[in-house]
């Protein structure tokens, strides 16, 4: 059978991962995506590395089963911690995510860059390999808890959250927020209210949507006809299911 037609395999620990599932499907309209969020192992965030490997592990064979022609780990902290073995291990192209660095570094003019992502991602070899390249000015702020809130969809909470995490900067000498996980993407408009307009916001859902349809032109798997659609699946209770299809359609 050709392979074109198979689905596209997309993954998180919950729903955060359905925000650059949004830039995927804008960009693909013509592919099938499977996603699917494991909600029942959240938080990814706060685990050791391999028991994040393990987790993905079992995600990805879910996947294969039904024939994904190439994997999206819409995590970063999933990324840091298993792409580069899933990679090794798997004959089909696996795309990752890293937090959106890279552009606010071009975009810096001097100030300071403030990276908002997990505990696990800002721990990993692969964040500081990162910080090595574009880390001028840059600064750690991991935020265990927030995507709790984000899954419990507690507006009020992430308010609060957040206007703690910035009160402890001055936002004077901040040029760029880096959204470096997936959860935090549902929250942009709210912190895009609470900077100040001279602060950019990076994150990477355009970009890893650019890079997945770049890898399936290259390999020849690109769907060219038909109309794509969207199948959820969770690890968690079924009912997560009409959770999920909402925050696709959720304006960001
Ligand atoms: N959404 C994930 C990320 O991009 C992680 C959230 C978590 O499970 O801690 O990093």
């Amino acid at each position: 059978m050709n392979q074109r037609q198979d689905p596209i395999g997309v993954f998180d620990s919950g729903i955060g991962g359905i925000s650059a599932l949004q830039a995927m499907v804008r960009l693909m309209p013509r592919e099938t995506f499977i996603y699917y969020g494991d909600s029942l192992n959240a938080p990814y965030g706060t685990k050791t590395p391999e028991e994040v490997r393990t987790c993905v592990r079992a995600v990805v064979n879910r996947l294969l089963d039904q024939q994904v022609k190439a994997l999206v780990i819409a995590c970063n902290t999933a990324t840091s911690a298993a792409a580069e073995t899933l990679r090794r291990e798997l004959e089909i192209p696996v795309i990752g995510m890293e937090p959106a660095l890279k552009p606010a570094h071009e975009i810096r003019h001097g100030g300071k860059i403030l990276v908002l992502a997990t505990p696990l991602t800002l721990r990993q070899p692969k964040f500081s390999a990162l910080m090595d390249r574009y880390g001028e000015g840059a600064v750690r702020v991991p935020c265990e808890g927030l995507m709790e809130l984000v899954e419990r969809e507690d507006m009020d909470g992430a308010r609060g959250y957040l206007e703690k995490l910035f009160s402890r900067f001055d936002l004077r000498w901040v040029d760029a927020v880096v959204l470096g996980c997936t959860h935090y993407v549902f929250l942009k408009s709210m912190i895009r209210e609470m900077l100040p307009d001279h602060i950019a916001i990076t994150e990477g859902s355009e970009g890893t949507a650019r890079q997945l349809e770049r890898v399936l032109k290259a390999a020849g798997l690109n769907r060219e006809e038909g109309d794509g659609h969207v199948i959820f699946e969770t690890s968690g209770p079924a009912e997560e299911i009409a959770t999920m299809e909402r925050f696709l359609s959720r304006r960001l």
